[in-house]
């Protein structure tokens, strides 16, 4: 099957790396993006730019409507309550950190925080860090064979001292969904506040943050075919009234003197300084576009050609496929060969893959592992670019061995 993408055309980037003999399986660190978000991107600057929210003016008035137009986009996107529970972010990992300096007045010494053994970095140290700063605990749930969170341990580890729960939605490094719904029920019993890295999840799929049940979701822009330098944190309104705000400056305060100040509620209070005004409106952008896009073809041509990609790395002898990849991605070992020796050698051949921890060490560390080749798949990947990795990959362990 030729498994042929009817988007590419519409990634100039992926025509570009195509012209460059390069074959690019790394969407999982960040995507390529469509023309629509470059033209808007352009467009916002090329029709004259302004600052958002103070300018009386005309073209501050535009780009004002355009910014907030996108967080009404992202809302939907998101199925979200209210566009006043979208807060614009540099991306995730600040999200998070937001959350947790957000948060802090909330615990106290022996509180627990529960996160799981697969959280990327960015959503493992701003716990961390607050667990040392406030002498709380971090309670750490364990992976089943398959790399999922393992519920019936986690019914055992959440109980009445955890005061958090932060879990990824689908995993950077193996590839699987989460049973986050199922957490958060047990979290939420507990009277536990609740938050989603869904830096990986959001791109695959539409998610429904009301469905979901969660305080908090985090996401970028950048992985979901949306400029870099952005990101969101969706917080239910009540959840978003317990943050303290962590940033100070410009347009987050109502009222200011040089003895105390009076600040804004969210999105705009915990938007400190002047936003990254065009990439969220290219965001709007991305998000117009992938709405346009047939979803269940999107589905169907990513699973199939997340299925080649599984059965083309397991026929290869030697080849250890971690977990149980459900989406988008793959990782994989081979027996006696260093990942960034491989890396290196399917680099020298066209073809970009990610290889190394990828800013989950702990997860890493518990596999025994210094590192893995991860192979993750955008929209506008086809057949071909999986035939070019696999021989690409044949060549490579010929010389290896
Ligand atoms: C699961 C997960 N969480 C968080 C992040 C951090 O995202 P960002 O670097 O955009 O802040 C990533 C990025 O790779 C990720 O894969």
């Amino acid at each position: 099957m030729p498994l042929n993408s009817p988007w590419r055309a519409d990634f100039p980037g992926i025509l570009a790396l195509d012209n460059q003999g390069q074959t690019y399986l790394d969407s999982a660190a960040t995507a390529q993006k469509p023309q629509a978000m470059l033209d808007s991107l352009l467009g916002y600057y090329a029709s004259g730019a302004a600052n958002v929210h103070r300018a009386q003016h005309l073209p501050g008035e535009r780009a004002t409507r355009a910014f907030e137009a996108s967080r009404t986009k992202v809302a939907q996107w998101l199925n979200a309550a209210s566009s006043e529970e979208i807060v614009f972010t540099h991306g995730t990992s600040e999200a998070l950190n937001l959350l947790a300096y957000g948060l802090e007045h909330r615990f106290a010494a022996g509180d627990e925080i529960a996160i799981s053994a697969l959280e990327h970095h960015a959503n493992l140290l701003p716990w961390q860090q607050l667990a040392l700063r406030r002498g709380l605990k971090l309670v750490v749930l364990p992976l089943d064979r398959d790399g999922r969170i393992d519920l019936a341990q986690a019914a055992t580890l959440i109980g009445p001292r955890t005061r958090l729960l932060a879990v990824s939605q689908l995993s950077n490094v193996l590839g699987c969904w989460q049973p986050v719904r199922e957490l958060i029920a047990l979290a939420q019993a507990q009277g536990a506040l609740t938050v989603v890295d869904g830096a990986q999840g959001v791109v695959h799929g539409r998610h429904d943050v009301q469905a979901l049940g969660c305080d908090f979701y985090a996401c970028s822009s950048h992985k979901l075919y949306g400029p870099d330098g952005v990101g969101l944190l969706y917080g239910h309104r009540e959840a978003l009234a317990q943050l303290r705000h962590w940033q100070f400056g410009g347009e987050m305060v109502l009222e200011a003197d040089y003895r105390h100040a009076r600040f804004r509620p969210a999105p705009l209070g915990f938007e400190a300084g002047t936003p990254a005004i065009s990439s969220v409106i290219a965001l709007g952008a991305s998000l117009t576009y992938l709405a346009g896009l047939d979803g269940a073809a999107v589905a169907g041509h990513e699973a199939a050609l997340h299925a080649k990609l599984l059965a083309g790395l397991n026929a290869r002898e030697g080849v250890r496929l971690l977990g149980a990849p459900q989406v988008a991605l793959a990782s994989f070992v081979v027996d006696g060969v260093h990942s960034a020796d491989l890396a290196h050698l399917l680099s020298e051949q066209g073809i970009a893959v990610r290889a190394g921890h990828h800013c989950a060490m702990p997860l890493l560390k518990s596999l025994g592992l210094p590192g893995t080749i991860r192979v993750s798949l955008g929209l506008y990947n086809d057949g071909e670019d999986l035939e070019r990795l696999f021989s690409a990959l044949d060549k490579s362990l010929e010389l290896l061995r």
